[in-house]
């Protein structure tokens, strides 16, 4: 309880030196605090220098060098009347200097702890600079692999990105954000984004508020549970409100239903961009929206700083309102201790730690690469067989590409390449001939496949490293055919066509169609975009130094016509069954109209995904056994305890990932015919077996019922335990009534 009354006592000091504060600040001050501005890299001009020291900037993003940061600070703190330090903002998503996987990448490891190092790591990297705020995680829940952004996310299922949004959140954060080395979270982008109509990136979403309920904000209301200090608005229209001036969200939702204490900051000029959606008429119009529905900081546009008052005088915005605003930006410096210690210490002993934090990069890059094909065992390679091998393709000695998108910092002298890292460990084992074959991955030059098919002829074996360079995902970078871009598909056909056995290496930032390729090479490495380490992390899974042990995030469709497609989706009244799917090409000619198999499928492709949710292999065999319940029947409050046993039953030792789904057969709206409620990261060696235990309390299974209200429900459930969404070992329970 003393550490709770600490906490209590602290909050109350710090809400005493807000209140304080705001007593004495003036308008010009108070909504000075609510613009966050652009910094111009490295230079600081008159003008910027001026207006921090008129107290009229709460804080700026983009500044990376600590020695402007520190100046900007002193301009704050030691020329402004009141010396308010600023909020120093970046983003900072997969690592800074050492860049970790994409979030994508991150989210296959399956394991907390790989975020919460990758969090902490950025973190400490970050503050060097100044750095006080991250604009991370971002935790919208993606379903559609066209849209760019479904790299920076944990993927499509709230469970998953709930758990990695906790972890990372306090690897930013850690016990306490005044602490060196801590920065402010920020959740991102509140709310639906990932819905965007088509994955056109910034497109209009719209979500019925059941599913929004039981879909995307959970991974919010996860990150602030973990004490996330802010969020950010989205810049999509959402069922016809622009997040950015969306009441539902940022009033009901975040402050009345969650009391989150926080502060909202608007994504970059998306205020501005109110008028551009059309809920607005003018700059003016936009920030007398946004400052009333929540949003406390504008991000670089300057209807705040140019409007507010005017606003306030006209009474079309509180007094109260903007105090309120002002208060939850003072509370975030606050607790980042920055009225105490807003300098960056810069002669700081020299604990260069990049060996660990390498060390760290390389394992998070093992654990999320997912091994989607292994034909025949190919995988691993052994070193002693092997005299020559083709590296082959224009991922395989790229530094810069593996890094994946949004890693401003990365520092690409770090990164070590799957090329140099094959190399280093084949020494003179075997000979290393390497063709990159394509000068870009959109490339359609056949120029120098002839070279690629000559160093095939004369090596063993073939590892192409193939895919996406970084920018064709990321922020505003969606596609509508997400194939390998270019001709790699014809690369792979070409060097199939020599008979010799293939590894296909993918980096990308999303799904991609692989029917083709998968038909044509004998193993597939999903390796998303690893990272700094990503050579380190690739050779060692290939040559078994390492088992694969990702599983996908995200379902990888057959067809973009398939989009969205996702585990977690409704039953229908009409489900399609094996037997009621109708291939197009056995339709007999002059077919009459009838409702073929009248359920729901499409005539031309397979009713499964590619991979689904939660695939991932091994180079061992894993068996699920003497799957038990404590109960079958639970009342409301009550827990049921599951018990299964998992035998290693390969030949090495490896991890494997144990699923836990569960479906509410009947429910007052209805349910996913699978929901992930559970999952546990397991090393074993060959012949062990472990019992793994859950706990599955009713409050789990929870959800948001007809009247939107959080609601458990008695009645029927099935369970399934696995290492695949598509796990068919399943027990049965009921929640009886009280
Ligand atoms: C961008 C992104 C947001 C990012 C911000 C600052 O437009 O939408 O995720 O944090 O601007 O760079």
């Amino acid at each position: 309880m003393e550490i709770l009354g600490k906490t209590t006592k602290h909050s109350r000091a710090i809400e005493k030196r807000i209140e304080e504060l705001i007593q004495e600040m003036t308008v010009a001050e108070k909504i000075g605090q609510l613009s966050l501005v652009n910094s111009i890299y490295g230079k600081i001009t008159k003008p910027l220098r001026q207006t921090i020291a008129e107290g009229k900037i709460g804080g700026i993003l983009n500044e990376v060098d600590v020695n402007v940061v520190n100046e900007l600070q002193q301009t704050a703190v030691e020329e402004s009347r009141l010396g308010i330090p600023l909020l120093v903002g970046r983003d900072v998503i997969h690592g800074f200097k050492t860049i970790f996987p994409i979030p994508l990448g991150l989210a296959s490891t399956w394991n907390p702890e790989i975020p919460e190092r990758c969090g902490r790591i950025s973190a400490s990297e970050a503050s060097a600079t100044g750095i006080n705020w991250t604009f991370a995680p971002m935790i919208d829940i993606s379903r559609d692999p066209r849209w760019g952004r479904i790299a920076e996310s944990f993927g499509e299922d709230p469970y998953l990105t709930g758990v990695l949004a906790k972890a990372i959140v306090y690897g930013f954060q850690g016990d306490d954000l005044s602490s060196p080395g801590c920065i402010a979270a920020c959740a991102k982008h509140f709310a639906g984004y990932g819905a965007c109509e088509s994955g056109k990136d910034y497109n209009t979403a719209n979500i019925p508020e059941n599913e929004l309920r039981n879909v995307y904000l959970p991974p919010f209301k996860a990150a602030f549970d973990a004490g996330a200090a802010s969020v950010m608005t989205s810049f999509s229209d959402l069922d016809g409100i622009p997040a950015t001036a969306n009441e539902f969200l940022l009033k009901q939702i975040l402050r009345q239903e969650w009391q989150f204490d926080g502060f909202v900051v608007s994504d970059w000029e998306a205020i501005s961009q109110l008028s551009v959606h059309g809920l607005t008429a003018s700059d003016k119009d936009s920030a007398c929206e946004a400052a009333n529905a929540g949003v406390d900081m504008e991000m670089v546009s300057r209807t705040y700083a140019d409007h507010l008052a005017d606003l306030l005088i006209e009474g079309k915005i509180s007094q109260d309102r903007i105090d309120t605003m002002v208060s939850n930006i003072l509370r975030a410096k606050f607790k980042l201790g920055l009225f105490d210690r807003p300098y960056t210490e810069t002669s700081s002993v020299n604990t260069d730690k990049s060996h660990e934090y390498l060390e760290a990069a390389r394992c998070a890059a093992v654990q999320s690469c997912v091994l989607l094909e292994n034909k025949h065992n190919i995988l691993p390679l052994s070193k002693d067989k092997l005299s020559s091998i083709a590296v082959i393709g224009p991922l395989a000695d790229d530094r810069y590409e593996q890094l994946g998108t949004w890693i401003f910092d990365g520092d690409i002298e770090l990164s070590q390449t799957p090329l140099q890292a094959i190399k280093a460990f084949m020494k003179k084992s075997a000979e290393v001939n390497y063709c990159r074959a394509m000068a870009t991955t959109r490339s359609r030059s056949r120029e120098d496949f002839g070279e690629a098919v000559e160093t095939v002829r004369k090596s063993d074996v073939v590892i192409l490293f193939l895919g996406e360079e970084s920018i064709l995902s990321g922020e505003a970078h969606s596609r509508a055919d997400i194939s390998l871009p270019g001709i790699q598909n014809e690369l792979i056909e070409e060097i199939a066509a020599l008979g010799k056995p293939i590894v296909l290496v993918i980096m990308a930032g999303r799904p991609l169609l692989l029917e083709k390729a998968r038909k044509n090479v004998d193993a597939i490495l999903y390796a998303w975009h690893p990272g700094t380490m990503a050579g380190p992390a690739i050779a060692e899974l290939l040559f078994g130094i390492a088992s694969p042990s990702g599983k996908l995030p995200v379902t990888f469709p057959r067809a973009v016509g398939q989009i969205p497609i996702y585990y977690n989706h409704k039953n229908t009244g009409r489900p399609a069954t094996a037997g009621s799917v109708t291939n197009i090409d056995d339709i007999e000619a002059g077919a009459p109209q009838h409702s073929s198999g009248d359920t729901s499928f499409h005539l031309d492709i397979d009713n499964s995904p590619l991979y689904p949710f939660g695939y991932g292999l091994s180079y061992s065999e894993f068996k699920y056994s003497n799957l038990r319940l404590d109960h079958d029947k639970i009342k409301l409050g009550e827990s049921i305890r599951i018990e299964v046993e998992l035998t290693n039953t390969g030949e090495c030792e490896a991890e494997e990932v144990t699923q836990l789904y569960v479906r509410d057969l009947v429910g007052s709206v209805t349910r996913p015919v699978r929901e992930l409620k559970g999952f546990k990261k397991l090393r074993l060696r060959p012949g062990e077996t472990a019992s793994i235990t859950f706990e599955l309390s009713t409050d789990d299974l929870a959800f948001y019922g007809r009247n939107n209200k959080l609601v458990t429900e008695a009645g029927r459930f099935h369970l399934w335990i696995g290492g695949c969404s598509d796990t068919d070992l399943r027990a049965e329970f009921e929640i009886i009534e009280s």
